[in-house]
């Protein structure tokens, strides 16, 4: 799985992302996520955790799809918009400045992929929206969802309750009947979940 065909500004911007705090996805969380839109031609994204935008714009360049974001961070939503205005998407992109455990209750309609990226400790709280939010046959991939590892003995106590959400929220998601789940070791974990 590769990153070719995104254009080298893009590039360079993850590139520069990556040494801050909170970066945009990995490259093979990305490049799976682009083989999804490739494949799939989504409608309709999602993304929860916007940052600065460069993963839709990814997302964008290879598929035709319209998007929806949730970001907290005012100075990363603006962010964002520039990139989003920069490689020409703003017409396809509604972004929301705020928390999206506020916005997500208020959205409506169905997303055929939606990426769950925002805080990790959020995740269950959010499962029920995504379900509801995600469309029969779509796609819901959950990053970082082995964030502290696998083994629970390994990870320092004051991490321990992060670690028990994400593997509540593990658990969950392959436990639902509604979903069908598969974990990969990209980055540091993903949950590719499909709507039956
Ligand atoms: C790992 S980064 C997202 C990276 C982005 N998805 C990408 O691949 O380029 C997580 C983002 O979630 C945002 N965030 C944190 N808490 C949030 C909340 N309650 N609601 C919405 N966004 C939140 C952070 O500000 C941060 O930009």
């Amino acid at each position: 799985m590769e990153l070719n065909g995104l254009p080298p500004a893009l590039l360079a911007l993850r590139e520069a992302a990556k040494t801050v705090r909170d970066p945009t996805c990995a490259d093979e969380t990305l490049a799976y996520l682009l083989s999804l839109c490739r494949e799939r031609s989504p409608a309709r994204i999602l993304e929860i955790g916007t940052a600065e935008g460069l993963t839709a714009c990814a997302m964008l360049t290879v598929c035709g799809a319209r998007y929806t974001g949730i970001e907290l961070d005012p100075v990363r939503t603006a962010k964002a918009r520039e990139n989003f205005i920069r490689f020409a998407f703003s017409d396809r992109v509604t972004l929301f400045e705020g928390d999206a455990g506020e916005i997500l209750p208020l959205l409506q309609g169905e997303y055929d992929l939606i990426f769950a990226d925002g805080p990790k400790v959020q995740y269950l709280r959010y499962l029920p929206d995504c379900k509801r939010l995600l469309k029969r046959g779509g796609v819901l991939l959950s990053d970082d969802v082995f964030f502290l590892g696998k083994e629970m003995e390994a990870v320092p106590k004051k991490r321990r309750m992060l670690a028990l959400h994400l593997a509540e929220y593990r658990q969950q998601l392959q436990n639902d009947p509604v979903f069908e789940t598969k974990f990969y070791d990209y980055g540091e974990g993903i949950a590719v979940s499909i709507k039956r």
